[in-house]
């Protein structure tokens, strides 16, 4: 990979343009850390409060879904993980990760008016590849939450991805073919993140926000292919519900709801469409 020496995150600059009132006000950013998850619950432990913002410029050790590595590389992408401490039942938590997929959405619409949308359960894809993951992590005690840490990572000016994902990422620089500065956009999307997540906890599901989850979702009204391990199926796409499944109607009429994380869901053509 060609060597590319960015700028480092401007921390005032990004303090400047946050309009929150909770969201990202205890704000912490770094020149690398091994993962911005696994700094944010060493300072879980050490009692940060609720709405602590981990950026950095860089991971050394940056972690994907399924316990996939996730590239990082300087100065060239959003890396970035929340803590929430919200007073819900742990397993409402997971519903968090598909609010801050929305979250994502708007903040790069606002920063971009780029079509982008969601892939079930969280991923945010334009022209079928993938802008953007998020891994949530969580600690609970004696069935409370201790702590959740969506942790969200934008590739945002990286002009070349390693081989493995070469075929399915995008980056916003690609497909809009200029460089976007990262404070506003980590900025847009965490006042996005502090809206829906206010919203959320009032009913503590995605009641509230199913339509506007649904009308960002890519796979909305298509053919979807569900990897379940006890089978594999395919059917159309209706939406989700307000637990964050997603109802596939089958080719009988039938209509099963899918769950998140047990599940992987492809569009019948690929990664996502
Ligand atoms: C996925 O596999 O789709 C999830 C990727 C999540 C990557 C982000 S980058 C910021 C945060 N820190 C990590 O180590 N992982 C998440």
């Amino acid at each position: 990979m060609e060597r590319q020496d960015k700028m480092n995150l401007d921390r005032t600059k990004l303090e400047q343009e946050l309009k929150t009132r909770w969201a990202a006000r205890n704000l912490r950013c770094y020149d690398e850390v091994d993962s911005t998850n696994l700094e944010m619950i060493r300072l879980a432990k050490e009692g940060a409060p609720h709405g602590t913002l981990v950026v950095a410029d860089s991971q050394s050790a940056g972690k994907g879904r399924l316990g996939r590595k996730w590239v990082s590389p300087k100065g060239t992408g959003i890396w970035m993980s929340i803590l929430l401490r919200p007073d819900i039942a742990p397993q409402s938590a997971s519903m968090l990760t598909l609010v801050a997929a929305l979250a994502v959405v708007k903040g790069i619409d606002c920063e971009t008016g780029l079509p982008v949308q969601i892939k079930w359960p969280n991923d945010v894809v334009l022209g079928g590849r993938k802008l953007c993951g998020i891994l949530t992590e969580m600690s609970t005690e004696a069935g409370d939450i201790r702590y959740v840490v969506p942790g969200i990572g934008v590739n945002v000016n990286m002009t070349e991805f390693p081989p493995e994902v070469s075929e399915t990422a995008t980056s916003l620089r690609l497909e809009l073919g200029r460089e976007i500065e990262r404070e506003p956009l980590i900025a847009r999307v965490m006042e996005a993140f502090e809206g829906y997540y206010e919203k959320f906890l009032k009913t503590q599901d995605l009641a509230g926000l199913t339509e506007e989850y649904n009308r960002r979702s890519v796979n909305l009204g298509r053919q979807v292919k569900v990897l379940d391990p006890a089978g594999n199926f395919q059917g159309e796409a209706m939406g989700i519900d307000s637990q964050g499944s997603l109802l596939v109607k089958m080719a009988d009429g039938q209509v099963r709801q899918v769950i998140s994380g047990e599940v992987s869901v492809r569009g019948v053509y690929g990664y996502a469409l």
